[in-house]
């Protein structure tokens, strides 16, 4: 199959209103000229960047204001979508996490990261990739997983969990679907300088190389979705990490990143 080409056609991306999703939607516009549909609970973030897009770049943009945790918004979306736009493009960005040990995560708190990071990017998965297919115009979707979904990482259990999982339905899905004229890519970054990290115990790690510029996972990821890569994740630094952890057991892995993290808490 060809590389995907962004220019003038439609690119739903959840998780819009900040961090990654949002320079993802930025560089979309700007550099590939997309139009957008923006994807996430806060509407006012969301239009403020629609405003900001359609100025600078000339691009359209609609915008969807939707919990992912909530089934029934997961099912509006997708129905909204393909009402307003010819879709050719899918990331499926939005997801959040908890670091900390995992019994003081509240379980209502773990039913809603299982929602949003898993189930509704199953159901989205299963719907746009149905509806790429009919269209049959050779498009593509691109799930953003997590470093923490190809390695044990303590103290973020339940959200590498909920990873694992995205990596391995999505890359087994992609393979299935070989024949589809669609793509399935899974874009593993491992930390970067967004909302998820400033806002929590692990500012400790910000202004180190451990964590990866916005701007800089945002376009590698787009990359990986134009190329169509099965699976791509971000930095040097990470891919180097990963290279080496196939050598060691992953129980020394695990205890390597428990360190890390004590010492990010302390
Ligand atoms: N930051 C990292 O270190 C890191 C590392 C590896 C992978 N990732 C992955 O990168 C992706 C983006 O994360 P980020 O770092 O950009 O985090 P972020 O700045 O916290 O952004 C998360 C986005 O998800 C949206 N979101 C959260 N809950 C939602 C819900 N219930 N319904 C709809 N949208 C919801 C948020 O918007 P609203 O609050 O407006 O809904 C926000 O736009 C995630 O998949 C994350 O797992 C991040």
């Amino acid at each position: 199959m060809k590389d995907m080409q962004f220019t003038h056609k439609w690119v739903l991306v959840t998780g819009a209103s900040s961090g990654l999703g949002l320079e993802m939607a930025t560089q979309l516009a700007e550099q590939h000229q997309a139009n957008l549909i923006l994807v996430a609970r806060r509407e006012a973030q969301l239009l403020a960047l629609k405003q900001d897009l359609e100025q600078k770049s000339g691009i359209h943009c609609h915008v969807i204001a939707a919990d992912l945790s909530l089934a029934h918004d997961v099912e509006r979306v997708y129905q909204q979508a393909t009402q307003l736009a010819d879709i050719y493009g899918v990331i499926l960005n939005a997801a959040v996490t908890h670091f900390g040990e995992h019994h003081e995560l509240a379980w209502p708190d773990f039913e809603k990261m299982l929602a949003l990071n898993v189930t509704s990017v199953v159901r989205l998965l299963s719907l746009f990739s149905q509806y790429l297919k009919e269209k049959n115009q050779g498009g593509g979707m691109m799930v953003i997983s997590s470093m923490a979904g190809l390695l044990p990482i303590p103290y973020q259990a339940a959200y590498a969990g909920t990873k694992a999982f995205v990596t391995n339905f999505t890359q087994s899905l992609a393979l299935e679907q070989h024949q589809q004229n669609l793509s399935l890519t899974v874009f593993s970054p491992g930390g970067i300088d967004t909302e998820m990290t400033s806002n929590s115990r692990l500012k400790y790690f910000q202004n180190t190389p451990l964590l990866q510029s916005v701007e800089s996972c945002a376009s590698e990821g787009i990359a990986a979705m134009q190329a169509r890569k099965n699976l791509a994740v971000s930095g040097l630094l990470n891919r180097q990490q990963l290279f080496v952890s196939r050598f060691l057991p992953r129980q020394l892995i695990g205890l390597i990143t428990r360190k890390a993290y004590a010492q990010a808490f302390n």
